[in-house]
């Protein structure tokens, strides 16, 4: 990183500071204000982070203004066409693309780890049978610590690797192991002749009745939306994990506490409430009135897979999504009067002066459920799908994390409570 300086004045004692600038290989340039406090006695004000790089990371670069999204140099665009999940996953654990036996030894690894211990199992049939499938994500993934307790060490990069393995390995497991509890069906075992994305089509719907096929337009369809969400540098759900990792907590509990940040609305449930919102707002007819409702500021409700903290002109990834999600119900033959909701609502916000002033653009969230739905995956497994995916870039990110663990997380506050004041006994209140 290049050094460059700013210096910042400070009216009211008259001195000045000098505050490092930190360039990294793309992006913009940032004030480095580690020594901000012991030199000025100021903190910095920054409320949800926005401002703030609480690290530096070689994973996945955003340009929101341009909206670019890479992963380790190559963009989405071109890894979206040519590329598949499982080469993703090695390409953000290790920062290069696979050789062919790089890649055969990865697929090997995964593979073998997908199975979950048969004790898993009882664990899970424990949950009552509508419990929401991210509760118990949440809860299996951090159970999975008692299964691995020899193997929790974050100091040692061995046992590091082995868990991001199988974290990665196990969770669509686990993810089809949630629905089918729901369901009533009996637990499917992950089929090692299968591909990664066909194993878990496979884990989630066969049936022991009857063999069951793959749809392979299914399977690119589900595999390329586990591409699109593999990774999305600092998000709320990453950062968890890096607070978390940076207590030197197992990797089991960061990705659980990663899961349950993904679950909330305003990050990955939003693919869930854009077709709770489909659904409420019914017909093409009442688009104006959800819009008039968007707009008001005493009306708490937003326009469900719009808006981004980061892209500001518009999100790569849900054009890549809106032309997968015609493509796919076109060749499954689908009509889904949702879709066309979908396209007049986006239509109709897009020419609105409201979000056109606030760059607000449709996010990967706002086509997701659409084509998720139409490969017969319920609306309350939607997040579920994004946390198998995101696994991955949880998983890199927490690995270079361990590498230089640096300083436990723990942003400041400004104070607006009582000041001092002394106790009162109860008879004197
Ligand atoms: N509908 C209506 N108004 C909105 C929306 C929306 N979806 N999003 C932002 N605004 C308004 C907001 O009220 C504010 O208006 P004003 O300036 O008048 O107060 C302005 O736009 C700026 O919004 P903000 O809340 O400051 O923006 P943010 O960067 O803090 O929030 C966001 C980003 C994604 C949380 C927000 O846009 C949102 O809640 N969107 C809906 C939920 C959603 O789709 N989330 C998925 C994000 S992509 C998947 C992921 O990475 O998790």
């Amino acid at each position: 990183m290049s050094e460059n300086k700013v210096t910042l004045n400070d009216q009211t004692t008259g001195k000045s500071i000098e505050l490092p600038v930190l360039k990294g290989s793309q992006g913009d340039p940032t004030l480095d204000i580690k020594n901000l406090h012991k030199e000025t006695g100021y903190f910095t004000y920054d409320p949800g982070f926005a401002q703030t790089a609480a690290c530096s990371s070689a994973i996945t670069f955003i340009d929101g203004n341009k909206g670019v999204l890479q992963y380790r140099g190559y963009p989405i665009e071109q890894l979206a066409e040519n590329s598949n999940f499982l080469e993703v996953a090695y390409l953000l654990l290790n920062g290069n693309l696979p050789n062919t036996s790089e890649m055969a030894d990865f697929d090997h690894d995964i593979t073998y780890h997908s199975m979950v211990h048969e004790k898993l199992n009882n664990f899970m049939s424990g949950f009552h049978y509508d419990a929401h499938p991210m509760a118990m994500m949440s809860g299996a993934v951090g159970s999975l610590a008692a299964f691995y307790h020899d193997r929790l060490d974050p100091e040692d990069p061995n046992q590091r690797e082995l868990a991001a393995k199988r974290m990665i390995a196990k969770m669509p497991t686990i993810a089809a192991i949630c629905y089918r509890h729901h369901r009533g069906l009996p637990n499917a075992y992950p089929k090692n002749n299968l591909g990664f994305t066909e194993r878990f089509l496979d884990t989630m719907f066969s049936v022991p009745a009857e063999p069951y096929e793959v749809n392979p337009v299914a399977a690119k369809a589900l595999d390329l939306l586990f591409i699109l969400h593999a990774d999305h540098e600092q998000n709320a759900s990453t950062s968890t994990v890096r607070l978390v990792g940076s207590t030197g907590a197992n990797p089991y509990a960061c990705i659980a506490a990663g899961i349950a940040a993904l679950w909330g609305p305003a990050h990955g449930g939003a693919n869930e409430s854009v077709l709770k919102m489909l659904d409420e707002i019914g017909s093409v007819d009442n688009i104006p009135k959800y819009i008039a409702k968007a707009k008001d500021r005493n009306d708490p409700f937003r326009l469900m897979g719009f808006g981004h903290r980061v892209y500001k002109n518009f999100d790569p990834r849900a054009s890549i999504i809106r032309k997968a999600c015609h493509d796919v119900l076109n060749e499954l033959n689908i009509t889904d009067p949702q879709l066309d909701l979908a396209m007049e609502l986006e239509e109709i916000a897009l020419r609105d002066e409201f979000f056109v002033e606030r760059k607000l653009y449709p996010n990967v969230d706002f086509y997701s459920g659409i084509i998720y739905k139409a490969l017969g995956i319920p609306v309350s497994m939607f997040t579920v799908m994004f946390a198998i995916a995101r696994t991955v870039g949880w998983a890199a990110q927490w690995l270079e994390m361990r590498e230089d663990p640096g300083k436990i997380g723990r942003p400041r506050q400004i104070y607006t409570g009582e000041t001092t004041r002394d106790y009162l006994k109860m008879d004197q209140r």
